[in-house]
């Protein structure tokens, strides 16, 4: 518990002192990589978050979808839950500010969608190794979520993010595949 807290802090403030410039055409580059994979490109129905300032930038990677027709879902917390709902959006002006600086949907004016019927889900997270193994940010929401889940996952992240070896315990779930600035790793 306490390693995995410790390796979250390093490289959360690892990202927050990376340079705008470096974010922007990292972020940049990881979109392109990703556009170009199978993955992406036989996607209809994607799963993504609205990224922290620190984070690989996704409005890019969601305008991209809307143009070539995918269907984009975004999770919401459930309050007092555990669980996250997926809610279908066609425009940022759906989305409001909640907690922790996250962006999500507001569920009056989204359709909710079964997480199930997404056939791509782009996990975020702080930390990752080439096996996929992930370190989240502590919630335990992607955990509990990828048990059950049948799609295909790609984590999007900065190589400062990948280390030798995530710390895990038996509840923790790997991702597939990570695409970084530098390549690919499944
Ligand atoms: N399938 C599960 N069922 C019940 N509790 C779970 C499950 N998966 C994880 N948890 C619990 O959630 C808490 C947070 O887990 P962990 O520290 O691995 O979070 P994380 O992977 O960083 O978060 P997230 O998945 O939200 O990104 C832990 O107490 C863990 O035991
Ligand atoms: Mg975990």
């Amino acid at each position: 518990m306490e390693e995995k807290k410790a390796l979250r802090n390093r490289i959360k403030k690892l990202l927050r002192s990376q340079p705008e410039q470096q974010r922007k055409e990292g972020s940049q580059r990881v979109a392109d990589i990703l556009f170009s994979l199978p993955e992406w490109n036989e996607a209809h129905a994607i799963g993504i978050t609205i990224s922290l300032p620190h984070e690989v930038q996704t409005e890019l990677i969601i305008s991209r979808g809307w143009e070539e027709g995918k269907q984009i879902a975004v999770p919401r917390v459930k309050k007092g839950t555990t669980q996250m709902t997926f809610y279908e959006i066609h425009s940022f002006s759906v989305l409001e500010d909640t907690f922790f600086g996250l962006r999500e949907p507001k569920p009056s004016e989204c359709r909710q969608i079964d997480g199930q019927e997404l056939d791509l889900l782009l996990v975020p997270g702080v930390a990752f190794d080439q096996k996929g193994n992930r370190l989240g940010y502590g919630g335990g929401y992607y955990d509990r979520f990828l048990h059950s889940y049948k799609g295909k996952t790609i984590a999007l992240a900065y190589s400062q993010q990948l280390v030798e070896s995530v710390p895990t315990d038996e509840r923790d779930e790997r991702v597939q595949m990570i695409v970084t600035e530098r390549g690919v790793y499944r």
